[in-house]
């Protein structure tokens, strides 16, 4: 049996030791960077449930936060047409783009008080990578690429995302409204039954007889 969790609870483990030997911005960017790049490389292990659109709203499903609240990692689901409003994030973060693609525009803040597109629209596709942060940019909008299929992109933030306070901006005005994002997961992937792996390894050892699972 394949243990479809081997991949992301890699990832945590590798995320959580940087969280614990990094500190600031750059460096935990840099860090994790590489780290987001492989579990995008091969999308096998997002949980089904976590790959759900929904037909009215785009979907934020937390797949772990780190106890400490220093990173959290989310599967953002967008269905077809799906947009978030103009939103800053108050943390870095990084998108790694796993299914279909999505477009960003970033904005910045102008002497007036309004918000001016920064750049040219970026399209993401599968296996890149785009960050922000308050220090390189962190106002932005994000659309699904497609009228037609659901994209899926895989998010990493310093910090726990659904629990922090930020802005959505009107885009006519530029005024800034606080919101928190929360999370549409009731619950996060069980990343910690690693029964099957270990199944593996006795029947890999054994001539004999296998416990099943249930056994007591
Ligand atoms: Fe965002």
């Amino acid at each position: 049996m394949n243990d479809e969790m081997a991949a992301l609870r890699r990832f945590v483990q590798e995320m959580t030791r940087l969280a614990g030997s990094a500190s600031g911005e750059a460096a935990l960017m840099a860090g994790a960077r590489p780290l987001l790049q492989r579990l995008i490389a091969d999308d096998g292990w997002l949980p089904q449930a976590c790959t759900r659109a929904h037909p009215e709203f785009y979907q934020q499903f937390l797949l772990h936060c780190d106890p400490l609240e220093r990173f959290s990692l989310v599967s953002f689901v967008w269905g077809p047409g799906q947009r978030t409003p103009i939103h800053d994030h108050g943390v870095w973060g990084l998108i790694g783009m796993l299914r279909g693609a999505e477009v960003g525009q970033r904005y910045r803040v102008g002497d007036d008080g309004r918000l001016q597109p920064e750049g040219r629209a970026q399209r993401l596709d599968p296996g890149d990578i785009e960050a922000v942060s308050p220090t390189l940019g962190d106002i932005h909008q994000v659309a699904n690429a497609s009228l037609e299929t659901a994209s899926i992109s895989i998010h990493l933030y310093g910090a726990n995302i659904g629990a922090v306070a930020r802005h959505v901006f009107d885009p006519a005005t530029g005024a800034a409204k606080p919101f928190v994002s929360g999370y549409s997961s009731a619950r996060v992937p069980n990343l910690w039954d690693r029964s099957a792996e270990i199944r593996n390894a006795l029947a890999g050892a054994a001539t004999g007889s296998v416990p099943s699972p249930g056994t007591a």
